[in-house]
């Protein structure tokens, strides 16, 4: 069948030492922030996927040019309410990223724009930033708060005071991008989620203010202020490393080392869990790079892994990896415990109903109260039947996660939609086969 993997044993022990590509949310808030600054942008690094590839013809919509060089990206800024579009239509694809903050960036102007994406996009809910972006002023029309959506934009934009407790990123950094264009101060007080808005505005000298408290940061954005265009050298995407750490702390006699991979406090919840799961992982070569922390990750294969009561004040630095931390938590002693997991369903698919899905099917027990579960751990968990996995929903995560659990438990998959990968890491099959795992 086209677009199907074929996995017929374990990977073999290995000991190497990868880079996988460029942050994601890095990639495209440095696309959306240099279509605004006042100049040439150059970024290195970029992730080159179709996630990043829809941003970029978003900008150019809105009128914004770039050329993509072999080592570079470069970005012909146009400054804040600078974009000279009339009545377009941006497609942002699968990239829920990119549809919720395009919204904020544009708030300023005048001109209608219509929102389209993908079928996965086209499920989720835009409530999230239809109220938050209507407060400034915006005229944003859809049905039934789903895509497509159209808004209109005004230069006359009222500064607003929000609280937003979704624990969402995507939603504060829409705020943050509308208020660049409203005149006046923004304030926010935004439930704990990845800061890389807020760093690379300060690192642009951006009149932002952060005040960090325990569970939420408070924020003040002082709007139309312009600022200049940057360089900068986009880090590796630590949920990209995650399928790479999981796969060798589940393999027998194995090492790796992740380079240079983006160590934001705010991403590393994956870190802090495994490693009170018992497992051998580390972040070595720390730097600071532009406001952001860099460092190696280094893996070892871990056997005695135990279960964890995972505190819901991990569930947002570690939201994209939760697939993967089930796996540990499938294969390690004793009863794992995760709480209030309902954003997880509103991924690019329903991911909490797929793990347990995908959980049970491998024979393992979970057991579901509202958005808690539990996972009862078997660290000598054995395949029973063939396994056909059909990629639900075709989300990139689910497929990837799907070719760790066959590369560590072993027995016979089949996967479905090897194209998914396309959105977020197109590289994923071909770094797995240099580890020297055998995939038909
Ligand atoms: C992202 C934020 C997260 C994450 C997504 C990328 C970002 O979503 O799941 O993959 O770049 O801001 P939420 O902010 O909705 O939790």
């Amino acid at each position: 069948m086209k677009n199907q993997i074929k996995i017929y044993e374990k990977i073999k022990p290995f000991k190497k030492q990868i880079f996988v590509s460029g942050d994601k949310s890095l990639s495209i808030r440095c696309i959306l922030l240099s279509a605004i600054a006042v100049g040439k942008s150059k970024i290195y690094n970029v992730l080159k996927s179709e996630d990043t590839f829809s941003a970029l013809k978003a900008i150019k919509k809105l009128g914004v040019s770039y050329t993509l060089k072999k080592n570079y990206l470069e970005i012909y800024g146009v400054g804040i309410n600078g974009f000279n579009n009339k009545n377009i239509t941006i497609n942002a694809g699968n990239s829920g990223t990119l549809a919720r903050c395009i919204i904020g960036l544009c708030s300023g102007n005048n001109q209608k724009i219509k929102l389209v994406g993908d079928k996965s996009l086209s499920k989720r809910d835009f409530s999230r930033i239809v109220e938050p972006i209507s407060l400034f002023g915006v005229n944003i029309k859809s049905n039934e708060n789903l895509l497509p959506l159209e808004f209109i934009g005004t230069n006359l934009l009222r500064p607003i005071s929000y609280i937003e407790n979704k624990g969402s990123a995507q939603i504060k950094t829409s705020i943050i991008l509308s208020a660049l264009n409203t005149m006046g101060t923004t304030k926010i007080k935004a439930k704990k989620s990845r800061d890389h808005t807020e760093v690379l505005l300060k690192y642009l000298n951006y009149p932002i203010k952060i005040k960090k408290k325990k569970i939420y940061d408070i924020i003040e954005i002082k709007g139309l202020s312009d600022f200049k265009a940057f360089e900068y050298n986009v880090p590796g995407d630590i949920s990209s490393a995650a399928f790479f750490m999981v796969l060798t702390l589940l393999s027998k006699k194995s090492e790796l080392i992740v380079k240079n991979i983006l160590v934001n406090p705010s991403r590393i919840g994956i870190i802090t869990i495994l490693k009170k799961m018992n497992a051998k992982i580390s972040i070595i070569n720390k730097k600071k790079y532009k406001g952001e922390l860099i460092g190696d990750i280094r893996i070892k294969s871990s056997e005695n892994l135990n279960s964890f009561n995972c505190p819901e004040s991990l569930n947002s630095s570690a939201i994209d990896e939760f697939l993967l931390i089930f796996l540990v938590a499938a294969r390690s002693k004793g009863i794992s415990k995760f709480k209030n997991l309902d954003e997880l369903n509103k991924k690019e698919s329903p991911r909490l109903d797929i793990a347990i899905k995908f959980l049970r099917m491998l024979g393992v027990k979970v057991l579901r109260e509202n958005n808690n579960i539990s996972i009862f751990g078997n660290p000598n968990l054995k395949l029973k039947n063939k396994f056909h996995i059909t990629n639900f929903m075709k989300d990139h995560r689910v497929f990837m996660m799907s070719v760790v659990a066959a590369l560590t438990i072993g027995g016979e998959y089949w996967i479905n939609d090897r194209d998914s990968i396309k959105t977020s890491f197109p590289n994923f099959l071909n770094i797995i086969k240099k580890l020297g795992a055998k995939i038909n």
